[in-house]
């Protein structure tokens, strides 16, 4: 038989990773001949847009750079899969195609809304009896994917927050004058990502000296209150804030977010960080400045954690032993074994447990005031930072794995 692997959801450092863990387990097994990439995830079989990785993937040479490349190599999507009475065209629109290149197994390398597709597609397959094998492979720098101890992706993009805040923190200290200098960090829903800044402590930082996380209420008077204690210790003042926060219409006084939403239903974020300076600059009446790591944190690959690279190519092979030995509708997990020394598992739970869900970070591990995060928080996230990938460099820049043929991305006549 043939597979197929497909990309799905924001892009992470680790994600091509991933899609080299599928295609070189691959083709280590007698039982695999082909292995397709499905272009922008699902749509792409949807639309019969694939590609043999064969043609994509020639060398060694290449499957390096792949490795150091962020973003998705095949596109991605954030496409969510209808139920099959609303759009039953669309499943028979994939299955045309999954026949069609004779494929056995299909691995979608996602978060949880992915896996809203995978399990759908697995469900409607074992109940119309048709033998193709669904598996997840978790994915996502929000790392809020319930069952795994963490997600590939996560700790590349935790390295890049915790260097950029060092490297923010002493740029933001030169002056002797009292300034706030506030880090805008991505999660959607959960602060994971926000809360890694703290890793800086465990380097004797004091910085950023406040945190703030979308699973606590934020005021922004206790906000402005926790500042002012701030400066009265540290004249530059470095706080990192979750994407996620909410803040009340009354707290901000106009909209400061556009407002818009993805198919999934989810508000593009990004914004908060520029509407506290505002009203910080208003009360305080100090120099301040707010900066949003926005995509760099998910892109810079030159800080990536070769953990992460390594775990999210292990995770994604184990994937294929999986479905070969007939398992569907499953995701792959992290077991975390131990902390000193870092030992994970790989294993595999049923997708419904992690379809459509989200693993918030822990309420034990913030602080009583709401403004910070435990040593519990640092432990967690310093094992999975750990390590630099050896770059291949090109005029003093790492290089990267670019595509030399365009890929198919016929969308028809139709509209899924
Ligand atoms: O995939 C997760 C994520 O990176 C979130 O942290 C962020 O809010 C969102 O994606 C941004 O989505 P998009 O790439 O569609 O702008």
């Amino acid at each position: 038989m043939n597979i197929a692997v497909a990309q799905s959801g924001g892009p992470t450092c680790a994600i091509n990773a991933s899609l080299l863990g599928v295609f070189s387990h691959a083709v280590k097994y007698d039982e695999i001949d082909l292995v397709y990439g499905s272009v922008n995830g699902i749509e792409g079989l949807i639309y019969d847009n694939l590609v043999n990785l064969f043609d994509i993937i020639t060398d060694d040479e290449e499957i390096e750079l792949i490795r150091q490349t962020p973003s998705t190599l095949l596109g991605s999507c954030r496409y969510k899969l209808p139920a099959y009475d609303k759009k039953p065209e669309i499943y028979e629109a994939i299955l045309r195609t999954l026949r069609k290149y004779d494929i056995g197994a299909f691995f979608y390398i996602g978060g949880n809304d992915s896996m809203d597709t995978v399990m759908k597609l697995d469900r409607h397959f074992k109940e119309n009896g048709i033998d193709i094998k669904v598996i997840g492979i978790p994915k996502t720098i929000d790392n809020d994917l319930p069952e795994t101890d963490h997600t590939p992706g996560f700790g590349s993009a935790a390295k890049y927050v915790a260097t950029s805040i060092q490297e923010i923190t002493r740029d933001s200290s030169v002056y002797s004058i009292a300034s706030v200098t506030i880090v805008e960090i991505m999660g959607r829903d959960t602060g994971w990502l926000t809360a890694s800044s703290a890793i800086l402590h465990a380097n004797g930082e004091i910085s950023p000296h406040l945190i703030y996380l979308p699973e606590k209420p934020f005021s922004i008077k206790q906000f402005i209150e926790d500042i002012r204690e701030a400066q009265k210790k540290h004249y530059a003042v470095i706080v990192a804030v979750s994407e996620g926060i909410s803040l009340s219409e009354e707290d901000i006084g106009e909209a400061f977010q556009s407002g818009n939403v993805d198919n999934f239903g989810h508000k593009y974020l990004s914004g908060v960080g520029k509407a506290l300076e505002k009203i910080v600059a208003k009360e305080l009446k100090c120099k301040v400045r707010s900066i949003e790591l926005n995509v760099m944190q998910r892109c810079s690959s030159h800080l990536s954690s070769k953990r992460d690279i390594t775990e999210a190519e292990r995770i994604a092979g184990a994937a294929v032993k999986v479905a070969l030995d007939g398992h569907s509708g499953k995701m792959m997990i992290f077991k975390r074994v131990a902390n000193r020394p870092y030992n994970v598992k790989i294993e595999f739970v049923d997708v419904e447990k992690v379809a459509n869900r989200v693993k918030y970070f822990p309420n034990e591990w913030i602080n009583e005031a709401g403004n910070g995060v435990t040593k519990e928080a640092i432990e967690y996230c310093l094992p999975l930072i750990q390590g630099e990938q050896n770059f291949h460099m090109l005029n003093g820049i790492p290089k990267q794995y670019v595509l030399k043929c365009a890929l198919p991305r016929d969308v028809g006549s139709h509209e899924p």
